[in-house]
């Protein structure tokens, strides 16, 4: 069983799009699939038309069963999407899970031994993951054999890719398994030059860690989430389509070497105990040290794409720590009384804030369209600390250059500001 989970810290990059439509398009390869939710956001459900009222018991549930001695089984929540798909939806109390396991021993390891009950029942399983480092993801990494880390492929989505990797590796560092990360172009745009030039650069950086394939933007991905579908019933003719089935392809044409990996870690197994355990010992050392130099050289490889960017393409940007100048630039900063939102919609048609400043009515604060795809609004705000999200074309989500988050109690997560 290949277990491989989707992360990516930044919002909105498409994690869950890859999750569902990856998931799908192994199902229609005849792979026995299972989609696991890890978000308390429950985009996956939405995603696929299970009615959220509907979901009585999650993952949440199964996950503290296993610890608490009680007997909810992961096949008694699954939802069966098609013909070898499944899902397990994540219900609104996962967000609780890092409290509810507060002192628990091995609290990390909850989703590792779920799956190790049904180890044998699938051929793929699919993690979504929320878009923070948390216990959330941390037990998805553990019980992994890969991770997939979606990157859309516009300048600006860069930003800080090298210290997310940096993260995911100090997190990769802590487990003991083989761990094969892979970086997926998400949202390509082959219209602009642009994405052309930044596809080409990680093509040339991230060698040998990157899918061939790539996840192009197409729009019919998007109704298709909205309409609770995956992409091949929605529309099997498009470029998605084509896009999911190709990815579903190159990861199993990949299964002999990963098979490789585990086939030698077992024929271990067969020694004595004592010779067993100076082996994986030895073993343990050398996947982390692979491992550690392989997202060491993904992320170097991300600096380097960042600062051999020519200015001219970066327009307003010339300093040499673009990722600092970034943070700078987009995001929300105080001047004086009044609070300016600057951020990056280049495909929007309409862009609100939504907060606990305007009683969260995203028509009051519209903000305005400018140049090359960016959006602004100014407020005046009296100091205090404020939630928000942004309503892009009538879609919530966190604001994708702020940092500073909050989990809300819908299990998404809102943006903060400080007005000093
Ligand atoms: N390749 C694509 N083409 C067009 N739209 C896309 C594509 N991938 C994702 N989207 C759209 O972008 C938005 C964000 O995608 P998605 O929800 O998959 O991101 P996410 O990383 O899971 O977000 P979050 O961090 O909030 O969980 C959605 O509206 C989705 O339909
Ligand atoms: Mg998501």
């Amino acid at each position: 069983m290949r277990t491989i989970a989707v992360i990516n810290q930044k919002g909105g990059c498409g994690k869950t799009t890859v999750s569902i439509n990856l998931a799908s398009a192994l199902a229609d390869e005849g792979k026995r699939t299972l989609l696991i939710d890890m978000d308390p956001q429950g985009h996956c459900a939405v995603g696929l038309a299970v009615p959220d009222e509907q979901i009585e018991q999650g993952i949440y549930d199964v996950l503290l069963s296993s610890r608490r001695g009680e007997p909810v089984k992961l096949t008694e929540i699954l939802w069966e999407i098609s013909d070898n798909f499944e899902l397990a939806p994540a219900s609104i109390d996962l967000a609780a899970f890092e409290q509810q396991t507060n002192g628990m021993t091995d609290r990390e390891n909850c989703l590792k031994d779920v799956l190790a009950t049904v180890a044998n029942d699938y051929d793929y399983v699919i993690i979504d993951c929320p878009p923070a480092v948390s216990l959330l993801t941390f037990n998805a990494i553990r019980a992994s054999t890969d991770v997939i880390v979606p990157v859309e492929t516009g300048y600006f989505s860069l930003h800080g890719l090298s210290r997310q990797l940096d993260t995911l590796s100090i997190l990769c560092k802590q487990c003991s398994q083989h761990i094969n990360v892979m970086v997926l172009a998400s949202m390509y745009d082959i219209r602009t030059k642009m994405g052309r030039e930044i596809l080409a650069e990680l093509r040339k950086n991230f060698a040998g860690r990157m899918f061939w394939t790539v996840v192009n933007f197409n729009t019919k991905l998007k109704e298709a989430a909205s309409l609770g579908q995956p992409i091949c019933e929605y529309d099997p003719a498009s470029r998605g389509h084509k896009d999911f089935q190709s990815l579903a392809q190159e990861l199993i044409a990949s299964d002999t070497l990963v098979e490789q990996k585990q086939t030698a870690t077992a024929a271990h197994k067969q020694e004595p105990v004592a010779m067993q355990s100076s082996i994986q010992a030895r073993e343990r050392k050398e996947i982390i040290e692979d491992l550690d130099n392989n997202l060491e050289s993904i992320s170097s490889s991300a600096q380097e794409l960042l600062a051999g960017i020519k200015p001219s393409q970066a327009k307003a940007i010339t300093s040499e720590n673009m990722d600092d100048k970034l943070n700078d630039f987009y995001g929300v900063r105080q001047f004086g009384g009044a609070v300016r939102f600057l951020t990056l919609y280049p495909r929007a048609q309409n862009v609100q804030i939504a907060g606990d400043f305007n009683n969260w009515q995203p028509q009051k604060t519209m903000m305005q369209k400018g140049e090359d795809g960016k959006w602004e609004l100014a407020l005046e705000l009296a100091p205090g600390k404020y939630r928000y999200r942004m309503v892009v074309d009538g879609q919530w989500q966190q604001d994708p250059y702020n940092e500073n988050i909050e989990m809300n109690p819908f299990g998404e997560y809102n943006s903060v500001l400080e007005v000093k």
